[in-house]
């Protein structure tokens, strides 16, 4: 296996472009069987959960190529099919083809997705939402069967404004007869992207971006050319790691509105910024105070970046707690950060972080995708050489993480093992 090594303690600057939204994409790619044709993705980051997504559509007739940044998919010839039980457990969103695949051919047999070591993560607002639009889903033998001569529009409500859950029900419904009205819908701008991307097809979804989204079900969507959003979460990571090393790096191709709860609460921890229409510059000199911080459903402070943020808080003075309410055992990163030389205990869903004068290398142990961003964020930062393994989890969110942050002036390297063959973690 590889792993990144990571000599630490230089400030970060200059430049960086952010690449497509992982998540934004995974959703698309649920979407785009939805119509009968060519779709045409640009600007689609060349991640493993997407490769594996990919892969996944072709076992059910797509057909996939890549042109350059830009993914081609013909549904044409979307069919019935076994999807791959490994495949399915490595990515969540495989589930999110359920409704599509619904849709076009009327009955479908997925495997459940896999657990992860962020939380249980379990799929039922999307089972009871199917249920809703009239379709028969059971699970047997860990593979859930679906089946369902045309959807029904149907009032839909669900109990946490799930991003998932949100994304595939609203995809789901634009074939179904009739108005749907997803109740409690997250307001992630994945959604909205979504949104746009279907309404593009043709569909008529309205009040996406609010909590109570409206689909007005349609016969037939019609394949488009969409090109995806940039990563906000990438995004976030390099602000905080530009903060965290004391450097001055500016982030393009990010929406400022889309990172307030990041910016104000790093504002608060005594960061300094400049913001742009599409760029934000973060500037941090001084040793950084200790603050609170909660994360929450979109517009709150993204569970995305709380690992990272945990890093970041590491050696500010006093003690900050993070509390995270929306995965019950994102924490990956705590043990791994005290091997660095980093005061973390955990209570209940709380991390109570006490911050040291520095950090200092060590080998460390990515256990998932925003864990292993924590490390490496740390790891520029710290004093000496940082190891950093279990580097596949990271590839699943950010592609050439070790040339962004060479192109910020960090010696950080991608060690490859003789004979590597790279694992593939759990899911995101
Ligand atoms: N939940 C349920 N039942 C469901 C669905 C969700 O109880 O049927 C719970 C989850 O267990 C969790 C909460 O609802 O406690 C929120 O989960 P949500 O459905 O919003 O998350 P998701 O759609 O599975 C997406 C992103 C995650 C991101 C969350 C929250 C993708 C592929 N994943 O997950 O991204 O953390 O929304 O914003 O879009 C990542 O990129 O590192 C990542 C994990």
């Amino acid at each position: 296996m590889s792993h990144f090594r990571i000599k630490g303690g230089k400030p970060l600057s200059g430049e960086i472009n952010v690449a497509g939204s992982k998540n934004t994409a995974l959703a698309i790619l649920s979407s785009v069987i939805l119509g009968d044709g060519v779709t045409m993705l640009h600007n689609v980051p060349n991640l493993s959960d997407v490769r594996v997504k990919a892969n996944l559509l072709e076992k059910f007739g797509a057909k996939v190529t890549w042109r350059e940044g830009s993914m081609i998919i013909d549904s044409t010839d979307i069919q019935q099919g076994e999807a791959d039980e490994d495949a399915v457990r490595k990515i969540r969103t495989s589930f999110y083809l359920l409704g599509p695949l619904l849709a076009r051919t009327k009955e479908v047999r997925i495997p459940a997705p896999g657990g992860c070591q962020i939380g249980a993560r379990p799929v039922d607002f999307h089972v009871k939402g199917l249920v809703r639009l009239g379709a028969e889903v059971y699970l047997e033998g860990g593979i859930y069967h679906a089946r369902c001569d045309r959807l029904k529009g149907a009032e839909i409500y669900l109990d946490f404004p799930s991003a998932g859950a949100t994304q595939h029900l609203m995809a789901t419904a634009t074939l179904a007869e009739g108005h749907t009205i997803i109740y409690n819908a997250a307001i992630e701008p994945e959604v909205t992207y979504l949104a746009d991307f279907l309404n593009q097809m043709g569909a008529r979804v309205e009040g996406a971006g609010t909590s109570t989204v409206t689909i007005h079900g349609r016969e037939a969507l019609t394949p488009t050319q969409y090109s995806i959003p940039s990563d906000r979460l990438q995004a976030g990571t390099f602000l905080i790691a530009g903060a965290m090393t004391r450097g001055n790096v500016t982030v393009r191709g990010v929406l400022p509105e889309q990172q307030a709860a990041l910016i104000s609460k790093m504002r608060e921890a005594g960061v300094e910024f400049t913001e742009e229409n599409d760029a934000i510059t973060v500037h941090a000199g001084e040793r950084l105070n200790s603050i609170k911080v909660k994360t929450m459903p979109y517009p709150g402070f993204p569970t995305d970046v709380q690992q990272p943020m945990a890093a970041l808080l590491t050696t500010a003075l006093g003690t900050s707690v993070i509390e995270e309410t929306i995965y019950e055992s994102r924490i990956g990163h705590v043990q791994q950060l005290n091997r660095m030389g980093a005061d973390i205990a955990v209570e209940g869903r709380c991390a109570i972080i006490n911050g040291v004068e520095e950090l200092q290398g060590a080998s460390v142990v990515a256990s998932d995708l925003r864990a292993g961003a924590a490390l490496c964020v740390a790891g520029l930062a710290a004093t000496g050489e940082t190891t950093v393994k279990g580097i596949h989890f990271i590839d699943r969110g950010y592609e050439d993480i070790e040339g962004a942050f060479r192109a910020l002036g960090a010696d950080f390297e991608r060690v490859v093992e003789d004979g590597a063959k790279e694992e593939q973690g759990s899911e995101t």
